[in-house]
This record gives C-alpha cells, sequence and structure tokens, in this order.
C-alpha cells in the first residue's frame, strides 16, 4: 500500500490507543474466520480493521488486478462494489492511474476513511441493494463485498461492466463457492474468461478442494503487536474471478498450490483446459528442473 496511506493509517490506530484497538482486531478476526460480517462499529473497530485487513484486501486486490492490466490493458473507470476502506480501490489505482474511481460503500465510518485516501473518488453511500441501476464503468470490482450480501447482484454487476468484472472473496470453500457459482453464471451469460482459469470449460476442482491463491502482505509492527505474531509478514489467501466482454489470450496452464520441494524433484499441480494435473519434474529434467525451481503458486504459462 502507499505509504502516506500507512502512515495515515498508523496515525489513526495511535488516537484509539493499543487496548482497544486489539480487542477490535480480536473481534474482527473472529468474525472473518467465521465468515460474518466484518462491522466497522466503532472508531476502534475501523482503525483495527485498517491495520489487519485492508493490508491484506488491497495484496489480494492487486494480484488479481495485475492479470487485467496485464490480459485486457487499461480501463478509464472503475466502480467499487462496497468498497469499504477503499483498499481494493487503492489497487486500482496503482494499475489504472488514470482511471476515474467510483465507491459504493453502505458504512458512512468507512467511507469517511476512503475518502482520505481517494479524496478524488466519487463516492455513494448506499445500500447496493437500493440502488436500481448501477450507473456503467469500464471495470466493476468487488472485492470481499459479495458474501456479505444477502441478493446476490451478479447480473447487475455484469449489466454495469463495460469492459471487465473482477471479484475477489476469501480464499475458503465458502469464498471459493460463491466464486465458483459467479463463473458459471456469468460464463453463462457469455462473458470471457481472463483470470486465473485456463479456460472457459466447467471448472475441474472437487470438493473437499477448493481454488485459491495467495499474495504476501508485509505486517507493520503495529500489525504484528496486535496479532502477538513473529514473522514480518503474512499470506492472505483469496480466491477470485476476472471476466470480460472480449476474448483474451489464457495460459495453458495456471499453478494451483505452492510447487514442494523434495531434494532433486519438485512436485507442481496445474489447472490446465484439459482438467487438473500433477507433474513431478526431476534434476534429470535440466532445463524444465531450473524453470520448475523459480515457479510460483498461481503464476500461469504458456506451454
Ligand atoms: C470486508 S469489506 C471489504 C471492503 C473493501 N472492498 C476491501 O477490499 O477492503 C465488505 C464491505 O462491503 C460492504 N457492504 C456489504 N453489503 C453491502 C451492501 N448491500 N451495499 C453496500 N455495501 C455493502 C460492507 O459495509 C463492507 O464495508
Amino acid at each position: 500500500m502507499p505509504a502516506a496511506v500507512r502512515r495515515r493509517i498508523e496515525e489513526r490506530a495511535e488516537a484509539v490507543g493499543f487496548p482497544a484497538l486489539k480487542r477490535a482486531a480480536a473481534e474482527i478476526s473472529a468474525a472473518y474466520r467465521e465468515g460474518r460480517p466484518v462491522h466497522a462499529g466503532s472508531p476502534a473497530h475501523t482503525a483495527a480493521y485498517l491495520v489487519t485487513r485492508m493490508p491484506a484486501t488491497y495484496a489480494a486486490a492487486y494480484a488479481a488486478l495485475r492479470e487485467v492490466r496485464e490480459r485486457v490493458g487499461a480501463v478509464k473507470s472503475v466502480l467499487d462494489i462496497g468498497a469499504g476502506t477503499g483498499g481494493a480501490s487503492l489497487a486500482a489505482r496503482a494499475w489504472f492511474p488514470d482511471a476515474a474511481l467510483t465507491l459504493i460503500e453502505r458504512d458512512p465510518k468507512r467511507v469517511e476513511a476512503a475518502r482520505e485516501w481517494l479524496p478524488e473518488a466519487a463516492v455513494a453511500i448506499e445500500d447496493l441493494n437500493r440502488i436500481g441501476v448501477l450507473p456503467p464503468h469500464d471495470l466493476v470490482l468487488a472485492a470481499y463485498s459479495l458474501g456479505e450480501m444477502g441478493r446476490f447482484p451478479a447480473a447487475r454487476l455484469w449489466l454495469a461492466a463495460r469492459v471487465a468484472l473482477v471479484a475477489i472473496e476469501p480464499g475458503t470453500p465458502r469464498g471459493f463457492a460463491l466464486i465458483r457459482g459467479l463463473r458459471q453464471e456469468l460464463l453463462g451469460a457469455g462473458a470471457r474468461m481472463i483470470a486465473p482459469c485456463p479456460a472457459e470449460t466447467p471448472c475441474p476442482m472437487a470438493e473437499p478442494d477448493w481454488c485459491h491463491f495467495a499474495a504476501r502482505v508485509e505486517r507493520s509492527s503495529l500489525h504484528r503487536r496486535i496479532k502477538e505474531a513473529e514473522l514480518g509478514y503474512e499470506d492472505e489467501k483469496f480466491s477470485y474471478i476476472a471476466v470480460g466482454r472480449e476474448p483474451v489470450a489464457l495460459p495453458a496452464w495456471r499453478i494451483i498450490r505452492h510447487p514442494q520441494h523434495r531434494p532433486g524433484l519438485i512436485a507442481i499441480e496445474t489447472c490446465t483446459a484439459a482438467g487438473l494435473r500433477s507433474e513431478r519434474v526431476s534434476r534429470r529434467d535440466g532445463e524444465r528442473f531450473r524453470a520448475a525451481r523459480k515457479a510460483a503458486w498461481g503464476d500461469g504459462g504458456i506451454s
């Protein structure tokens, strides 16, 4: 996240005080684990969300939007649904610096925070379910918000997306189930795949497994203190889908979990147009082994 935003978050957190911040962060973590809506509640809850969750939603959105930038190119406008404190919009601004941003968010406290780092954005403090037709934008973005919406608005979101639609949810079985349902609905409505899938065929992932990815998030020292964590980073797990109006070149495969490294052997699991594939690459494979050593979860490739 931009350094100026991180600094402002620290200042807001200091104003709340550590004990209240820690209590609010514990409540937010519990809600997140149980798949309940994370309410902003008090200033302490908003500050705790900013310290412990927004860097993670930013990182997931940044990773998903990279795919849109690379495969589709620049967009001129972005509509962020359930924009919260603006984490996903900040990621959109990083990839599409010239795009006009519109945020829809029902919680005024979160909007107030988002306005601080996105002063140029148009903001509607509104419940999505009360808006009839969404204003068309090139890119419609729903990050960690669809799971909180009672009536699922997939068709309405797609109608508003002139170029592309991106939805991100927690990388849990529940989050993935939502993304998979959305994928099916959107492809059925004629949407074309952008990422992460290498094909538009039915999703080959079978329960109890679920498709998700990880984005590395640097933890601030305050974040570490709140979580009583040793590590200076955490990996945010997320499931996502990006679809567009026009076909784009898709990768032939995508790595769907951390490659497993053993002495002289690397096991890689990928999703391909022909289904899921498990591959073992040994040192004897020479060039392929050298390439496999660099391969990472989430990478896509052409051959
Ligand atoms: C977990 S937060 C995610 C915020 C943000 N998108 C991010 O990536 O950091 C989900 C947000 O969706 C908002 N939300 C949920 N249902 C909504 C609705 N029906 N209309 C507008 N906003 C909604 C909540 O108020 C909350 O701020």
